[in-house]
């Protein structure tokens, strides 16, 4: 362990309300610095995060394995079955097999593809504004951005309609497995049985793909384990659990994260109005300034030295993205929110073989949603609330965004 560890609980309600300040210091003075409240590292500068993510073979995403083993022989039974789904996650495995499974997924998601799901995302957001408008104040997590993507990746997938919302809480409730936080025994526990509940739906779905496929992504994955015997049954059903995990929670938060911010930047959001074009480049600057991936975590695959630390093999290694983002070293007066700044290169993504392979979907989902939302509602407005930031590593977003929207563009443009 490093002399001076760092003893910070950085997801307590205090400092994660609020968390730039904090690993801003951390970058400035200890840039690899050991959390003792963690037991890992944080890394923090642009040019380490970026160094680890696309050159380093010191460091593997396999992070799941020793949680399995550290587990009691009564938690074991039913964490075998969480490891079997978790270990075939793109996100989670390293090559060899990382490549083989991220070549037959990609296919889905290049931007031709997510190119064709364009009207049907429009339509989607068009029938939550017609329900939104009647209301006058609601939460954009809830109401917009969540059943928004939900009904994406659902499509992509083919849950049947009847399904979605059962498949919705699922995802959820599977957040305490996944994603690194605050989270009581119990809700693992729950989150535990619930992994079991999708394997079974998935499995069922995919036998039911495989006699008779459709277009979908399911029909597609059966499809190449059955007759390319290029993927497992069991790693057909994890992939379709990781997407309908991967597809929501992070653009879900992302969308109400940039609601928040274009309030807090009222002459961004004003130059946005005037010119709605911005809105490519401002869906860069949103990522960057307050992407929901806020941190990463890796495990050392070997001994290392990172500016002058000794990191050992088997160590936790944080890549928090959010301060990489906003290196002053490399993105200038970084906690300002500019939409027609320079943001190539952000790692909001993270970056390497794992770059995020939903990117083209999630700039399409947030393109069209922040777009359409903005233009039909000009006058929107976020009241003063106490916002509970959900205390998760990697999805850094508040748990609900409460919106006064004002007038409808639409009726006053038919009225
Ligand atoms: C704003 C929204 C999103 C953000 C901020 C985001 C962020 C990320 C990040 C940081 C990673 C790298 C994880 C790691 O290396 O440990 C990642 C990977 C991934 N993301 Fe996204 N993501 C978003 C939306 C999506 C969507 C819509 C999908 C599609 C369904 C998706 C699917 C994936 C997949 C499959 C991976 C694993 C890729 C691999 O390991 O090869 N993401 N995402």
């Amino acid at each position: 362990m490093a002399p001076e560890a760092d003893p910070a609980n950085f997801l307590d309600a205090a400092t994660w309300s609020d968390p730039h300040p904090y690993f801003a210091h951390l970058r400035a003075t200890e840039p690899v610095s050991w959390n003792e409240w963690w037991k890992g590292w944080i890394v923090t500068r642009f040019d380490d995060v970026d160094h680890l993510l696309k050159r380093s073979p010191e460091i593997s995403a396999a992070t799941v394995a020793p949680a399995l083993h550290r587990a009691t022989p009564e938690q074991r039974k039913l964490r075998e079955a969480t490891f079997r789904v978790l270990g075939s996650w793109l996100m989670l495995t390293d090559p060899p097999d990382h490549t083989r499974l991220r070549r037959l997924v990609n296919k889905a998601f290049t931007p031709s593809t997510v190119a064709r799901l364009q009207p049907g995302i429009e339509r989607t957001v068009t029938d939550l504004l017609d329900a939104a408008a009647h209301r006058g104040r609601i939460d954009v997590i809830r109401d917009f951005s969540h059943p928004l993507t939900l009904s994406v990746i659902s499509e992509m997938l083919g849950i049947p309609r009847a399904d979605r919302p059962q498949v919705g809480v699922w995802a959820e409730e599977i957040m305490p497995l996944v994603l690194e936080g605050r989270s009581s025994q119990g809700r693992r526990e729950q989150a535990e049985s619930v992994m079991q509940e999708m394997e079974m739906y998935f499995r069922g779905m995919a036998g039911s793909r495989r006699r008779s496929p459709g277009e979908d992504l399911v029909s597609a994955l059966a499809r190449a384990e059955h007759e390319g015997g290029l993927l497992s049954e069991d790693e057909v059903v994890a992939t379709c659990i990781m997407l309908i995990f991967a597809g929501q929670e992070t653009t879900t938060g992302f969308i109400a994260n940039s609601v928040l911010a274009l309030s807090e930047y009222p002459d961004q959001r004003e130059l946005l109005r005037r010119a709605p074009q911005l809105m490519g480049s401002a869906v860069e600057e949103l990522l960057r300034f307050c992407g929901t991936a806020f941190a990463i975590t890796r495990l050392a695959r070997t001994d290392f030295v990172l500016r002058d630390r000794h990191i050992a093999a088997g160590d936790k290694v944080m890549l928090v993205l959010s301060a990489a983002n906003r290196d002053p070293a490399r993105f200038a007066d970084p906690d300002r929110l500019d939409i027609t700044r320079d943001t190539a290169g952000h790692l909001a993504f993270a970056g390497g073989v794992h770059y995020c392979l939903g990117g083209p979907l999630a700039r399409t989902e947030a393109r069209i949603g922040l777009g359409m939302l903005l233009a039909r509602f000009p006058d929107l407005q976020v009241p003063p609330q106490d916002l509970e930031w959900r205390p998760v590593i990697v999805g850094r977003e508040p748990a609900a965004l409460a919106v006064d929207l004002g007038p409808d563009r639409r009726l006053e443009a038919a009225g």
